[in-house]
């Protein structure tokens, strides 16, 4: 067997393609779980009773008035469960609550012979409610002690020490917002019931091994009753990774009780206010340099905002304490982590999974620093990357491999984008216009590849080759827009010596390939990958015996390349479909299941250590911005990227992956503000911005006007398929040179050396009045200077700080 990263001659890998759906995209052709509706015959509609206050005990449950609503069937509700009421895998989620511990929380669904029927059906449902008090922010649940799950510490070091020997120490505080998905496509499923009472579900899922398990919980039933299918989803960014289940299996209970298919659907607003989004962070630390400003020692303390269940906040909090770090070496280190409880839904993975949370508050701890340690912000990153040859480890004691890598991508980006020339255009700009400023921040990305949790990392895969040639390819993973069965295609083709066109992808069902992983920490392509080839390399190899003895050749002789088997030395020829008829007829078999697994992985959950990476993802960004003084409006001139995803796959996909997740990193750290309801008005705990009229997404305009993606050339990654790396996840919080661009263009409005404080969203607002604090100088970072004799330091007391411990 070759090695994992080889390339044979002639490889479908590497070739740029577009998008195996991207005809079917842009003709609208495409179908989604919910367009399959309209395929299926006497289906239902659910519709769900949301309740509209933030935490509430049910006294009432009253279903008469809406069955005497015409066209609704039946009220679903806890009573009616055969199995586990429950949505979760942590069972503290009831799919049917008697508590109401958000607003919108839904209590119950109906069933109708038209979605108006079950809408008026849902109407009508009463619903009597004791209302308790509600925690709705971070400081609410902090103030009052409310937290669930786990609360890990990352040590590496010893901090007191490293504080001891620092030169500078500073400290502070950061909350910023968490996020919503906005994926095209709502949250749907449709499930049916067949002759012996097996259920098929197709649910829009990220995950449909775990929604099979819910959904066969729910029901009480063994999963093997249960098949979940996804034929693709209309964008998941980690919303679908878990969320859906407990929608799945309240179509499919319907389904069960019914007899009938049922279907739902949320609409935008159920949708967003129904599912969990990223978890907003609050971060308190304390950070030591050595008079050159080398990190010495950092402290910090993490609050994710989890909502009401703990979904998965845990591995969420796991992943952002374990990208602290991001591309810099951190001596000595303690960090904590804890997941405050709110009355909100339940915060969930969103691209990045809680790494760009923690990677933020190291990169805005460094951005706010920068100008009390006199140094430029690029300076004293560059200053902190891990270096090569030194054994350096991140805090949970993984060696950092390939640290060259950080400052390669970072060198060239400063090259290509031709950063010191304009870093002086710039100043000279800014000396010429007291109104408008501009700013150039360069930053970088060091991301971990695989789940922390080591069972994760398998991947499953079924290939079958048909008596006329051609391929039919099934794995575990689901296609969400990222090109993951675009890849998987290339894969195949690669590994058979096949051109693509004999290949084809069947839908992602559960009773093809068992026990997946769900599609996301970026691993969709290694694992899913791995088993595809593993499966094509089974039949490779006997397919290779049979033309060894039509060619009169060894079999380590031939190679089949691009559909023709040759022997070494030899000019006698098998075409590819000739090759499987024969195959078939000396009945060798024309299947085979593949699995990979990823290796040399080990994480111990209690001690917080150990290496939970295959290999780490790079990327570096540098943005430039203007900022309009009397306002905060600003605008993106130009971003330069250079990133590594290895040998890439399918460089199309790659670069739209890099695109795509830059913009929606920039949407989350610039324009998309949730906002809530925390008076104690009628409304208290009501999401405000229920529509994308008031959740700003990123759209042309803010496109950046000069945009350049490169990848990272001869980048061959030994231990994944094919040599490439994963690249789904990592370029988002490349988005981070937005928000220190827009720091600095603040910055530079006030005198120099001042820190600058920017909330996050970085909104026009938050930017006018980062500039207002620039201007008026005030804003010093609580700190104190630890050695008499040093440079730059000199600290006041701040306002708006934490006080030093
Ligand atoms: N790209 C598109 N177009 N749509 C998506 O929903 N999800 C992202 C990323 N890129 C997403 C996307 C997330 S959160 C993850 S984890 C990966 O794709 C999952 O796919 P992969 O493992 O195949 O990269
Ligand atoms: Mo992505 S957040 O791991 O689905």
């Amino acid at each position: 067997m070759s090695h994992l990263s080889e390339r044979p001659e002639a490889p479908v890998v590497g070739v740029p393609m577009p998008h195996e759906s991207a005809g079917q995209h842009v003709t609208g052709t495409a179908l989604y779980t919910d367009d399959l509706v309209h395929r299926t015959k006497d289906v239902l509609h659910a519709y769900p009773v949301q309740v509209m206050k933030a935490h509430g005990v049910i006294t009432a449950l009253r279903t008469g008035p809406a069955l005497a609503v015409p066209g609704v069937v039946r009220v679903l509700t806890g009573a009616d469960v055969p199995g586990v009421n429950d949505a979760g895998m942590k069972q503290d989620e009831p799919l049917f609550p008697d508590e109401v511990m958000f607003h919108g929380h839904a209590v119950a669904w109906v069933l109708g012979e038209t979605l108006e029927a079950a809408r008026l059906g849902a109407a009508a449902v009463e619903v009597e409610l004791d209302e308790q008090p509600s925690l709705l922010t971070l400081q609410e649940a902090i103030a009052a002690d409310s937290f669930h799950g786990a609360q890990p510490v990352v040590v590496t070091g010893d901090v007191d020490a490293g504080f001891a020997d620092s030169a500078h120490v500073f400290s502070g505080e950061f909350q910023f917002s968490g996020q919503e998905h906005f994926y095209l496509e709502t949250h749907a499923a449709l499930a049916q019931i067949d002759e012996n009472g097996q259920v098929f579900i197709q649910s829009s899922t990220q995950h449909p091994s775990e929604t099979q398990e819910i959904v066969a919980h729910v029901l009480g039933v063994h999963s093997h009753e249960v098949t979940v299918q996804c034929l693709r989803m209309g964008g998941g960014f980690g919303g679908k990774e878990m969320q859906p289940h407990g929608f799945a299996a309240v179509a499919a209970l319907g389904a069960k009780l019914t007899g009938r298919p049922v279907r739902f659907r949320l609409n935008r607003t159920q949708d967003l206010t129904m599912s969990g989004k990223r978890h907003g962070f609050h971060a308190e630390w304390k950070i030591g340099f050595d008079a050159d400003g080398r990190i010495q020692a950092l402290e910090a303390c993490l609050t994710a905002d989890g909502g009401w269940s703990l979904d998965l906040s845990e591995p969420v909090l796991a992943r952002a304490l374990c990208h602290i770090d991001n591309t810099f070496w951190i001596p000595n280190a303690r960090v904590a982590g804890r997941i405050a409880k709110t009355h909100a839904v339940s915060n969930t993975a969103f691209r990045g999974f809680g790494g760009p949370q923690g990677m933020l508050v190291i990169e805005d701890i460094l951005g706010r620093c920068a100008p009390q340690l006199g140094l430029d912000p690029m300076q004293l990153r560059e200053r902190n990357f891990y270096q090569p040859g030194q054994g350096q480890t991140t805090p949970y004691g993984q060696p950092v491999t390939q640290p060259e890598r950080i400052s390669t991508v970072w060198q060239q980006v400063h090259e290509d984008g031709g950063l010191a020339d304009r870093k002086r255009e710039i100043a000279a700009f800014n000396a010429a216009h007291p109104h408008t400023k501009r700013a150039l921040a360069l930053t970088g990305v060091k991301f971990g590849i695989s789940f922390n949790l080591t069972a994760f990392n398998q991947g499953g895969a079924l290939v079958l080759i048909y008596k006329d040639g051609s391929v039919l390819i099934n794995h575990g993973g689901t296609e969400m827009g990222q090109g993951l069965h675009t890849k998987m295609l290339q894969v195949a083709a690669t590994t058979l010596g096949i051109p693509l066109h004999k290949v084809r992808l069947a839908p992602t069902r559960t009773d093809k390939v068992p026990n997946t992983p769900a599609t996301a920490a970026s691993s969709g392509a290694d694992l899913n990958g791995g088993a595809v080839k593993n499966a094509c390399e089974q039949l490779r190899r006997r397919l290779l015996q049979v033309a060894a003895s039509q060619l009169g050749a060894n079999a380590s002789d031939v190679r089949i390349v691009e559909g023709v088997a040759r022997a070494l030395g030899s000019d006698k020829e098998l075409a590819w479909d000739e090759l499987v008829h024969t195959a078939y007829f000396q009945r060798v078999q024309l299947s085979a299941s593949g699995f990979y697994r990823t290796e040399g992985l080990h994480w111990d959950a209690k001690t917080f250590r150990g290496s939970p990476f295959k290999y780490f993802a790079h990327g570096a960004a540098a943005t430039e911005v203007e900022v309009d003084g009397f306002t905060g409006a600003y605008r993106i001139r130009r971003v330069d990227i250079v990133h590594d995803v290895g040998d890439s796959l399918s460089p199309m996909i790659d670069i739209g992956q890099v695109e795509g997740g830059f913009v929606q990193g920039a949407g989350w750290l610039t324009l998309e503000d949730l906002r809530w309801d925390t008076s104690d008005g009628p409304n208290r705990g009501r999401l405000l911005t229920q529509a994308a009229s008031t959740y700003k997404l990123p759209s042309f305009s803010e496109m950046p006007e000069e945009f350049n993606v490169t990848l990272l050339e001869n980048a061959t990654e030994e231990g994944a398929v094919y040599g490439s790396k994963a690249v789904g996840e990592p370029p988002l919080m490349l988005a981070f040179s937005v928000r220190e661009a827009l720091r600095e263009a603040a910055a530079a409005f006030g005198p120099a050396g001042v820190s600058v404080e920017l909330a996050s969203p970085a909104t026009p607002e938050a930017v006018f009045w980062a500039i207002e604090a620039a201007r008026g100088g005030a804003v010093q970072l609580n700190g104190h200077a630890h050695k008499a004799a040093h440079n730059g330091g000199e600290v006041r007391t701040g306002t708006s700080s934490l006080s030093n411990a």
